[in-house]
């Protein structure tokens, strides 16, 4: 799994990385969070390493966009629109079905061979555009299909009602259809100051933070996203102290059960093992495999 940097300073460490290439993410938060933002310098970072970078917006029109980004310190974006490398589809007030199933692809064909970032945002209003959850489905699973043709996607979505209940329609659908799922929750603790926490819900074949991390959003740097007390240092040192231990079985319990669980070493990181008393496991691998000659 080749990972890329999302863009946003403090986040990859917690993705395990960055973001997986090619993959589908979701970010979600009410109005204000730093969607735009976090969508901005997702194609921003990759116009930077050489990718072509491509905004549907469905929403606000594009000079809205480019006015904030370059509010927010982006000034060269204007250099990479007039060299064709950063391209904005402006969808809001088209039929967003006639678009996905007819417009889409023929950009997407056009596009063909090329590793772009392709920022959808939001993609709420295509979920609005029917009531028929089949259809919804069917709307965006075609639409990311085919986005993930030309590259690395990222869609934004609105939330609404009760913050962090994921569990309505709208956002249950992207969520099950993508490959990383990021909350961004923004709102006024006991109704005093806004607190901003960023939450990865999921994200496919990767060892991510489980916690949530304070967040802000700094003019001329974006979003910028904090580890906490999450290890993001020394990852790997008490798995390596583990495997130092673990190795000594070796000729005690049957081979092909020593290399299958010595294989899985590689993937372990630190808080994998939080939980785990290391030399009670040893003891509890030899014991399983007592009767081995
Ligand atoms: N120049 C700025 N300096 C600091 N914060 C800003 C600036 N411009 C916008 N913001 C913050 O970013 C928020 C909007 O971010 P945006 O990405 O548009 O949110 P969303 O797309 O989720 O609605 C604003 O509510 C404000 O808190
Ligand atoms: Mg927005």
């Amino acid at each position: 799994m080749k990972k890329i940097s999302s863009g946003i300073y403090g986040l990859n460490g917690l993705l395990d990385g960055g973001i997986n290439e090619n993959s589908t993410t979701v970010v979600i938060g009410m109005s204000g969070a730093g969607k735009t933002t976090f969508a901005t310098q997702f194609i921003r970072r990759g116009l930077e390493a050489g990718q072509e970078g491509i905004f549907v917006s469905l929403d606000e029109n594009k000079e809205q966009i480019i006015k904030e980004a370059i509010e927010m310190g982006w000034t060269e974006i204007l250099n990479f629109i007039e060299d064709e490398k950063l391209v904005f589809i402006d969808a809001s007030g088209l039929e967003f079905s006639q678009f996905i199933k007819k417009e889409l692809p023929d950009f997407v064909s056009s596009w063909k061979g090329a590793n772009a970032r392709i920022a959808v945002d939001p993609l709420t209003p295509v979920i609005w555009s029917t009531s028929d959850r089949y259809e919804q489905r069917d709307l965006i699973g075609f639409m990311l299909k085919e986005t993930r043709k030309v590259g690395t996607v990222l869609c934004t979505l609105e939330e609404h009602g009760t913050i962090g209940d994921l569990s309505g329609t709208e956002t249950v659908i992207p969520m099950y259809l993508s490959d990383c799922v990021i909350h961004l929750r923004s709102c006024f603790e006991a109704g005093s100051k806004l607190e901003r926490k960023l939450k990865i819900v999921k994200c496919r074949s990767s060892s991510h933070s489980d916690q949530e991390h304070p967040y802000s959003l700094m003019k001329g740097f974006g979003l910028v996203v904090q580890a906490g007390d999450y290890p993001l240092t020394s990852l790997r040192d008490k798995v390596d102290d583990f495997a130092i231990d673990f190795n000594k079985v070796e000729g005690k319990i049957p081979s092909y059960v020593f290399k299958r669980l010595a294989s899985s070493l590689k993937d372990l990181r630190n808080r994998d093992l939080a939980e785990v008393n290391t030399a009670e496991l040893i003891n509890a691998i030899l014991a399983e495999y007592q009767d081995f000659e």
